[in-house]
């Protein structure tokens, strides 16, 4: 039997934005305070490299990311909040799962596929191995629930894949079977700009996403810009089939608002665009500029992230050291 333990990771890769706020730090924050977890969030720095970054904005987006999770409720004091790369265990583990993993279980991971397009000679050996480094992120705590967005599924069930696979081949029963948590209305947050792809950091169009620190004019803006269809809001869920615009917009202001998508189509079912989108963007400011002035607050102490941070990863080794000391002597190294 495993310590119930909460694992999960953003990467500091750029802006943060409303996807990775509802579909990962808003959970993060509930499963902190339900209490009944040990949690510990990371900047994953090391898979944000996978990808070219410019090492001063690297440097900037990891401290503002901090600064993201503790405006938006995650408590140094309740969990453990690191920087993956001040963590050397990640690294150490995610060696030893290159070579658990066998390269048709990577070539299967469909972001990888997404990423790389055309290009996959191009990119780099780190952005197809990702996913058995963030194996190893979430092994090396030895931690039993994952709070991801839809997105990240695969890459959970080839973190259960590899750890099974090390269980057998070593003949122990060392790592823990872990459940993603993938839970609310908002576990795929999609573009404002085209209801088949997701609301991502990396989109090239500003337009496409609502970022943690848009203004109120900005984010008043994007959703009025937002595609939408011209029927007006069902009252019924089944209404909103085949219209992933309109199906977008109601499940983000279920997730701002903390009801579920039936609860809000039963207030605003009949409404127009014209209604919903104001509606929307006022939730949306009231909820996030508290959490983007906190933001600018905190960012004007950067030494005091920093000593935060490094409180953490003090925090987390005496987790860490162990769980990679065992794996090592179970190796036979
Ligand atoms: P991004 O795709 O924005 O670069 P990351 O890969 O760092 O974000 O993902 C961080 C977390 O945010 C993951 O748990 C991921 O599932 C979640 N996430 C990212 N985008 C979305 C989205 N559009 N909707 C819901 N969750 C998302
Ligand atoms: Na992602």
């Amino acid at each position: 039997t495993f310590t119930p333990r909460v694992f999960s990771g953003i990467q500091p890769s750029g802006g943060l934005t409303l996807g990775n706020y509802l579909g990962a730090i808003k959970r993060f924050v509930d499963m902190q305070n339900v209490g009944n977890f040990q949690t510990v969030y990371c900047m994953v720095d090391l898979h944000a490299i996978t990808v070219w970054q410019d090492p001063a904005k690297l440097r900037h987006n990891t401290r503002e990311l901090a600064a993201g999770f503790i405006a938006s409720g995650i408590s140094p004091e309740k969990s453990i909040l690191i920087n993956q790369s001040a963590v050397p265990e990640h690294a150490q583990l995610g060696w030893i799962f290159n070579c658990v993993a066998r390269m048709g279980w990577m070539g299967r991971m469909t972001q990888f596929k997404d990423k790389a397009g055309k290009n996959a000679e191009n990119v780099s050996l780190g952005l197809f191995g990702y996913p058995a480094l963030m194996a190893a992120d979430i092994m090396v705590y030895h931690a039993t629930h994952v709070p991801v967005g839809e997105d990240q599924k695969q890459h959970l069930e080839l973190t259960r894949d590899i750890a099974a696979k090390f269980n057998h081949d070593y003949g122990v029963d060392f790592f823990p079977e872990v459940e993603p948590v993938i839970e609310g209305a908002a576990t795929r947050v999609m573009s404002l700009r085209d209801g088949s792809k997701k609301m991502s950091k990396s989109d090239p169009s500003d337009a496409s996403r609502i970022n943690m620190t848009d203004d109120a004019d900005t984010i008043a803006r994007k959703i009025r810009k937002a595609k939408t269809d011209p029927d007006a809001l069902p009252s019924e869920i089944e209404g909103l089939k085949d219209r992933p615009e309109a199906r977008n917009l109601v499940n983000i202001y279920a997730a701002l608002n903390e009801q579920t998508v039936e609860q809000v189509l039963a207030d605003v079912g009949g409404q127009q665009f014209g209604t919903f989108k104001p509606a929307l963007a006022e939730l949306a400011v009231a909820k996030l500029s508290p959490i983007s002035s906190e933001m600018a607050r905190l960012m004007a102490d950067p030494a005091e992230i920093d000593r935060l941070l490094a409180k953490g990863a003090l925090q987390a080794r005496e987790i860490t050291a162990p769980i990679l000391k065992k794996t090592y002597e179970i190796v036979g190294m």
